[in-house]
């Protein structure tokens, strides 16, 4: 890595976040602290859109079309279910050709070539980079090299080591309008309906110290000042300082607990999170945590609010009963799904072609 490079990652975030963007407008995507409210409506509205507009036959054929000159890798050397086949998705649906690494053992890394370099090479085959890395602030360490390149292209952050996932926290918001607004979303965000979010309650729940999904939705949710935001987690998975910190900063209330039975009938959202051991510094030490007072059971579901919405950005262990699935409340499967939708209104905007998209949607629905 280049000694600029290594400049600017010692900046603070505040100042990285502008060398992400070109013109006024996010070219790289790799920090939920590069969305602002303007931007989070917006991406939210084309999901919306793109959904919507997929469901004809002639619809479908019109978005394929649309970046049918684009070619995407995406370099995943961290397991993926999701995200990976919601970002392939999303392509096959924008019309982008991709291809994919997902074992570095099949690359020249073998041979002794860096990541940096690999990452160089496909900047010269493709349009966009969509990167799934175990290293915290690997992707975007990239984003900054490749700025240094003759030819740069967008990196897309599909998720970096206990850090950040900024694309999951895009579709976990886009969820929690549908659950708030029950459905109008496109309405909400040309004006015509009412903010959902103002005094919503909303609790995170589980691994907040090394889960990088709620991460990411926190630094978004901070521009959404009016919620109110519940840890709950066991003392030694607690949520970090940092986040607590900008949600200081940005007035976002927020209270911690270990308990989440008291909190059940007010909540508006709960949001699970799995254990996540993999990032155990000694092996197994995480295995003694037990925090199966926090697990969510249909019996436990009869206390909450009809209209309370459960997320979780999967893979699931027990912290879900499947026995909650059937219940309406229970949006993670469609969670998963907005996950490819999501990811498609991001390429689009990645690759300018928002506003085609909505002249479409403008001309053949009414909101
Ligand atoms: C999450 C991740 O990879 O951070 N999964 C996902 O992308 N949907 C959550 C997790 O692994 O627990």
């Amino acid at each position: 890595m280049s000694d600029h490079v290594d400049s600017i990652l010692a900046q603070p975030a505040r100042e990285r976040v502008e060398l992400l963007s070109r013109a006024d407008r996010i070219f790289h995507v790799i920090l939920a602290q590069q969305f602002s409210r303007t931007f989070i409506d917006e991406i939210c509205m084309l999901a919306e859109m793109i959904r919507r507009i997929h469901t004809a036959r002639q619809g479908a054929d019109f978005l394929r079309q649309q970046l049918a000159h684009r070619r995407a890798m995406l370099y995943f050397i961290q397991p993926s279910t999701r995200t990976f086949l919601s970002f392939t998705s999303a392509c096959q649906i924008m019309g982008i050709r991709h291809n994919e690494v997902r074992d570095p053992k099949t690359s020249s890394e073998v041979k002794g070539e860096t990541e940096e370099d690999a990452v160089r090479v496909f900047s010269q085959y493709f349009d966009v980079i969509i990167m799934r890395h175990p290293a915290e602030g690997f992707v975007e360490k990239t984003a900054h090299m490749i700025n240094e390149m003759q030819r740069t292209i967008p990196i897309i952050n599909g998720g970096s080591g206990k850090d950040q996932h900024p694309t999951q926290a895009l579709l976990d918001i886009y969820t929690l309008y549908q659950c708030f607004s029950g459905g109008s979303l496109v309405r909400r965000a040309a004006g015509v309906k009412a903010d959902p979010f103002p005094g919503k309650k909303i609790a995170m729940v589980g691994d907040l110290k090394r889960g990088r999904t709620v991460r990411s939705l926190c630094y978004l949710l901070c521009r959404y000042p009016e919620v109110k935001i519940h840890f709950v987690s066991p003392p030694e998975l607690a949520i970090g300082d940092d986040i607590l910190e900008y949600l200081k900063e940005h007035n976002v209330a927020f209270e911690s607990a270990q308990e989440l039975d008291p909190l059940l009938p007010e909540l508006d959202a709960v949001y699970m999170t799995r254990l996540q051991d993999e990032h155990d510094e000694a092996p197994g030490e995480s295995a003694k945590l037990d925090y199966s007072n926090l697990y969510l059971t249909p019996q436990k579901l009869t206390r909450c609010k009809p209209t309370l919405a459960i997320l979780h950005p999967l893979p699931r262990r027990q912290e879900i009963h499947p026995d909650c699935d059937a219940d309406p409340r229970a949006k993670y499967w469609q969670q998963v799904q907005n996950g490819m939708w999501m990811r498609a209104a991001l390429l689009a905007y990645v690759f300018n072609s928002e506003g085609r998209i909505k002249d479409y949607y403008l001309e053949n629905y009414t909101y």
